[in-house]
């Protein structure tokens, strides 16, 4: 059964390695969630158990998708932390379990996540993306604006790299 996307609220027990078993299963799937597809699990559990962490310090907001009660995806967000940078908040780690990607779930939470800022406050939302992927056209279809790109910013292998696209969502 799944329930959500839901904010989270109070980090249940065992949350981090809920998460860290996400991002390895996306990871691997080739999900661009900040790690090389053949990233170490131990690396990917740590980042994990740190962000994690943030969530229940506040520094960033989990909008969850459980799956039969297990974490199955996630959006986050964190917002500016200093005057200049308050109106607005980064977009990081969408992803869905492999085995329930194409369903629905994605823009399910990135439009929960996109309530939740607007409850919030904020004014804008921004993201990164890998290029050599569908994605950004993804966000375009979820009515994001490119901003920029920064070429070959990301290296995913030896031989490997990316540019990253930049995307804004203007909230209402
Ligand atoms: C990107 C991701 C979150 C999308 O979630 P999803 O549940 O698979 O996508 P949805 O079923 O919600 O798709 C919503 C719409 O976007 C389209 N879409 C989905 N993935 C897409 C992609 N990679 N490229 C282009 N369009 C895409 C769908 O066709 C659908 O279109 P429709 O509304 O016309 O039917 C998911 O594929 C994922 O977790 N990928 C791995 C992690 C990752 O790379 N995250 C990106 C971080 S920047």
């Amino acid at each position: 059964m799944i329930s959500g996307p839901y904010p989270v609220t109070g980090v249940r027990p065992g949350l981090a390695a809920e998460l860290g078993s996400l991002w390895t299963a996306v990871t691997r799937a080739d999900g661009a969630v900040g790690f090389a597809p053949d990233a170490p699990e131990a690396d990917i559990r740590a980042a994990a158990v740190a962000l994690v962490e943030d969530v229940r310090a506040g520094r960033q907001h989990l909008i969850a998708l459980d799956a039969d009660g297990t974490l199955a995806g996630t959006v986050f967000l964190r917002r500016g932390d200093r005057p200049v940078i308050l109106h607005r908040a980064d977009v990081l780690k969408l992803m869905v379990h492999p085995d329930l990607q194409g369903r629905g779930w994605g823009k399910a939470l990135l439009d929960a996540a996109v309530a939740h800022a607007t409850e919030l406050g904020l004014e804008q939302l921004l993201l990164s993306t890998r290029g050599g992927t569908s994605l950004p056209a993804f966000y375009v279809k979820q009515g994001w604006t490119q901003v920029g790109l920064f070429p070959d910013a990301l290296r995913i292998g030896p031989d490997d790299l990316r540019d990253e696209h930049w995307f804004q969502l203007r909230l209402s």
